[in-house]
């Protein structure tokens, strides 16, 4: 029977990154029972008039536990996105992205290892857009509430300290978005107190990217509202190698969903060139949701021996590898480490 995970293949690169990582998984020996959803996003849209039918949502509901790939969303106009819909729908409020460094790339900078918590179900991504016609107007509704922001800050620091990495910084915008972001900052600083072994400072989000691309090194956790942690996390991807080494987890306290942080990435798709890398990182973090450590080290391990070898990489890191002879290749070195 094994562990019963719901599978969402995505479009784009998601079915190829979603092959990969299954060739890998399958190499650990795990046995997982897949429930597998390929009508979602713009297919679903033309079949039944939904980007994200409710099985899809019940289904999750059920396993507690999925895996996705990525989903297109039209640029604007058309269908609100479906990722966005089941952060908010399951209530997955941390998105956790770990950018860390990777062994043998050449980067600008060597010792990188930030986790980025992004506040995942509010902020400017609440949904609430309104078009005034008659004055050619548009707004959108940043919502922030004290209950949301405590508890991805709390996971913040609770992470800092269940994983000794004793720094966390929030990000914020609260000089000039002084209720909103202030709200978020507040909260921040009265949480601090709790955590006193923790060092604790705060950034306003422009200054942030100018340190991220000067001193990251000086950066562990970073705490921040739903459109800075959009934004900084694909920053901070580009400064470990790329969209395509960096995975995801969207946590709640009912259900977990691991994704990567990259998109569907159209120009690549169906050409068998899109690095797995991120997906596969993803379903590691996923492994070690379910408690299942040792397989999940042994991806970990694989993966930095690849890298660290760095000649089968695949061609966003300047290798000639495709995404199946990468997935295969991993999978028989992490086959080789569970033996
Ligand atoms: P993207 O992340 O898909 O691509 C940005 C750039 O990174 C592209 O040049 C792409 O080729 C490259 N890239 C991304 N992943 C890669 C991988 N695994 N290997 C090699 N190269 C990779 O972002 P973009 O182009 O802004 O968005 C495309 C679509 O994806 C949009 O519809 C967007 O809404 C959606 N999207 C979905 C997400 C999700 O499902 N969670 C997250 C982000 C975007
Ligand atoms: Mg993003």
């Amino acid at each position: 029977m094994g562990y019963r995970i719901a599978l969402l293949p995505g479009d784009g690169i998601g079915p190829e990154v979603t092959e990969a990582t299954l060739t890998v998984l399958q190499a650990t020996g795990i046995e997982f029972e897949w429930v597998r959803h390929t009508e979602i996003g713009s297919i679903a849209v033309e079949k039944h008039g939904v980007a994200l039918p409710a099985t899809v949502l019940d289904s999750i509901r059920e396993t507690k536990i999925a895996l996705k790939a990525p989903i297109t969303t039209p640029i604007g106009k058309g269908f609100r996105s479906v990722n966005v819909q089941l952060r908010q729908k399951l209530e997955l409020f941390a998105n956790v992205r770990p950018c860390q460094s990777l062994p043998g790339l050449e980067t600008p900078f060597k010792d990188v290892d930030i986790v980025i918590f992004r506040e995942n179900t509010e902020g400017l991504y609440s949904g609430m857009e309104t078009y005034d016609e008659k004055n050619d107007i548009a707004d959108s509704i940043a919502r922030v509430s004290r209950v949301g922001s405590e508890r991805i800050i709390k996971y913040a620091f609770e992470y800092a300290r269940r994983h000794d990495r004793p720094h966390v910084t929030v990000v914020h915008k609260a000089n000039i978005l002084k209720l909103t972001s202030g709200m978020f900052l507040e909260v921040a600083q009265n949480m601090a107190h709790s955590y006193p072994e923790i060092k604790f400072d705060d950034r306003i989000i422009d200054n942030m990217c100018m340190q991220l691309v000067t001193r990251p090194q000086d950066y562990r956790n970073i705490v921040t509202t739903n459109l800075f942690g959009d934004i900084l996390s694909d920053l901070c991807a580009g400064l470990v190698g790329g969209l395509g080494v960096v995975a995801g987890a969207n946590v709640g306290e009912h259900y977990a969903v691991f994704e990567a942080v990259h998109g569907s990435a159209p120009d690549i798709a169906g050409k068998n060139i899109a690095n797995p890398t991120a997906l596969i990182r993803s379903a590691e973090l996923m492994l070690r949701h379910l408690g299942e450590t040792d397989a999940a080290d042994a991806i970990r391990n694989a993966l930095l021996d690849i890298y660290a070898d760095g000649t089968f990489l695949t061609a966003d890191l300047g290798g000639t590898a495709g995404t199946k002879e990468f997935a295969k290749h991993m999978a028989d070195r992490v086959a080789a480490m569970v033996a």
